[in-house]
């Protein structure tokens, strides 16, 4: 596995790459890898001839009270098991490498940030597709894979890279839980032990929700009261839980078509997020992953 640490060094090891013929996978992370990460690594693997992953922690998508600083660092771990995956590339740039103090351009997107992890984390989505926008300019992948786990993300991802032409095809990854069902997380081990066996309140509360309209609930407000009150016996400060269309991410009174139950709380000081996706019909509904090809011209 080669590795890099800046665009340049990125540019002349992919120029290379290019000139082969091979295609490119990109798997943009922060690090503290995990099992979730890793089937995105597998994914990209099994569809891409040489696949990058990048590791960043990108101090542009914390706002000022979260966590960049406690944000978990495992360099040679996260370096040991990409080189075991077969990874060809890693991208580490070097903080200072991506940004500059002059620079003024932003990239965001209009209403998908407007609920959800947009409406509590006020200007993290600019940043997230500003770095995202760096990569695929820098690295200039055929295939990216985002996990269904940030399913915000994973939308507005998509949204921009058809919006502004991206020649990529962005793929999504099902979310990979722990035994319990817990959504693994950088973030998870933060928790307490105590909390931590509390931790799955917020998957049984979604799905208790997507119980409820497999068996003809419709009704929005009763399904999110379903996961509030799950997540509250839990013990978590409740950030939101929304129930929206999957494509739009706008709230919905009743449940059809694409839609997208979404979770966030708190447990102590520890934010964990969760999410179902269904396709809802009048036969009955299916888990669904927020994946659409056909939003950009390259993916028809
Ligand atoms: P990070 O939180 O490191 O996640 C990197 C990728 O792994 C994201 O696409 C995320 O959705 C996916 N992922 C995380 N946990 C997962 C799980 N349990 N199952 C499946 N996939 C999972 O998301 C980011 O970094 C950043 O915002 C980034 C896109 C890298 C931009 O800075």
């Amino acid at each position: 596995m080669k590795k890099a640490t800046s665009p340049a060094e990125v540019g002349r090891i992919l120029s290379d790459v290019r000139r082969k013929g091979l295609s490119i996978g990109l798997v943009p992370t922060m690090g503290a890898l995990h099992e979730g990460h890793l089937s995105l690594v597998r994914m990209s693997l099994a569809r891409s001839d040489y696949t990058v992953v990048s590791i960043f922690v990108n101090p542009r998508q914390f706002g000022e009270s979260e966590d960049l600083d406690k944000y978990p660092r495992t360099e040679e771990s996260d370096s040991k098991l990409l080189e075991e995956l077969g990874c060809d590339l890693l991208f580490a740039p070097v903080a200072g490498s991506l940004y500059s103090d002059a620079d003024r351009t932003r990239v965001s997107v209009s209403s998908l940030g407007d609920h959800l992890c947009g409406a509590s984390r006020p200007g993290h989505f600019d940043g997230v597709l500003l770095v995202v926008a760096k990569l695929f300019n820098m690295i200039r992948p055929e295939h990216a894979f985002f996990g269904q786990k940030d399913a915000q993300q994973a939308v507005i991802v998509q949204r921009m890279a058809a919006d502004l032409d991206y020649p990529v095809r962005i793929f999504i990854g099902p979310t990979v839980r722990e035994e319990d069902g817990l959504a693994m997380s950088s973030r998870n081990r933060n928790l307490s032990r105590e909390k931590r066996s509390k931790a799955p309140g917020i998957r049984t509360g979604l799905l208790e929700a997507a119980e409820a309209i497999i068996k003809g609930e419709r009704d929005a407000s009763i399904l999110k009261m379903k996961i509030s009150d799950r997540m509250t016996a839990a013990g978590f400060k409740i950030d939101y839980v929304e129930c929206v269309d999957g494509g739009t991410l706008q709230p919905v009174q009743s449940v059809e078509g694409t839609i997208l139950l979404a979770a966030a709380g708190k447990l102590g000081s520890t934010r964990l997020i969760d999410n179902i996706a269904l396709k809802v019909g009048p036969e009955g509904a299916t888990e669904t992953l927020l994946e659409f090809p056909g939003w950009s011209r390259y993916e028809r």
